[in-house]
């Protein structure tokens, strides 16, 4: 049983890519569509801070509203459904939420909660740790997603190409979050056209630089 399981996440691995022509007109079911963030939300983060902020992006009118943003790039109107993924740059904020439960839940101690928080809020104290860890979390969050989809059945495709400082004046998005990255997601047209991947002589190093 597990060695099937895991042969299945393999194949997803593999086959996923990003798929740039899509069916148009294709609405996702509500029930796909919460499985996915459901599962992207099963992705790991910094002290489970959950340092993201899904911005699903299903409306036409929207997508159109966002294409010029995104420099035209077509699968933003041809997907199914576009979700933003955004970082938390105030996370620390979360941790009340996240750990409040666990205590009396009877899961940790509140001792260890209340040491947990003076942590969290010692390291928040410098800017560029908020940053790293919205921007690093997320970007879990984000290939998390991209692989729940594949396995759903559906295609994606990261994107990178957008101007973020329109994208947050155009969708009101609030001081606290920073765009991290813009994933279409829908059922694909055309296959991907793979890039091919450096061996592995090239990016591993054993042990020591
Ligand atoms: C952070 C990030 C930004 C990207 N931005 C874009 C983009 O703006 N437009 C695009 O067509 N593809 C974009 N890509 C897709 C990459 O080109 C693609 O992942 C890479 O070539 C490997 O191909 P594969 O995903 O098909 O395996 C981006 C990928 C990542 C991870």
């Amino acid at each position: 049983m597990s060695t099937q399981v895991q042969s299945d996440v393999l194949k997803v691995l593999q086959d996923r890519h990003s798929v740039k022509q899509y069916q148009t007109g294709h609405k996702m079911p509500k029930a796909d569509l919460e499985q996915l963030l459901k599962s992207t939300s099963q992705a790991p983060s910094s002290w489970n801070l959950q340092h993201w902020k899904l911005l699903v992006i299903d409306d036409q009118a929207q997508k159109e509203k966002l294409l010029p943003i995104a420099y035209g790039q077509k699968q933003i109107i041809e997907s199914s459904v576009v979700i933003a993924i955004l970082g938390d740059l105030e996370a620390n904020k979360n941790a009340e939420l996240v750990f409040g439960p666990a205590v009396e839940a009877g899961f940790i101690p509140k001792e260890l909660k209340d040491n947990l928080i003076a942590q969290i809020e010692g390291a928040y104290q410098n800017p560029q740790v908020a940053r790293d860890e919205a921007i690093r979390n997320a970007s879990l969050a984000a290939m998390q997603l991209m692989i729940a989809a594949k396995a759903l059945g559906y295609d994606t495709c990261p994107m990178g190409g957008y101007d973020a400082g329109k994208f947050v004046e155009a969708f009101n998005v609030p001081a606290r979050f920073v765009p991290v990255m813009l994933i279409s997601v829908g059922l694909a047209a055309a296959p991907a056209r793979s890039g091919g991947r450096l061996p592995l002589d090239q990016i591993t190093v054993s042990n020591s630089f």
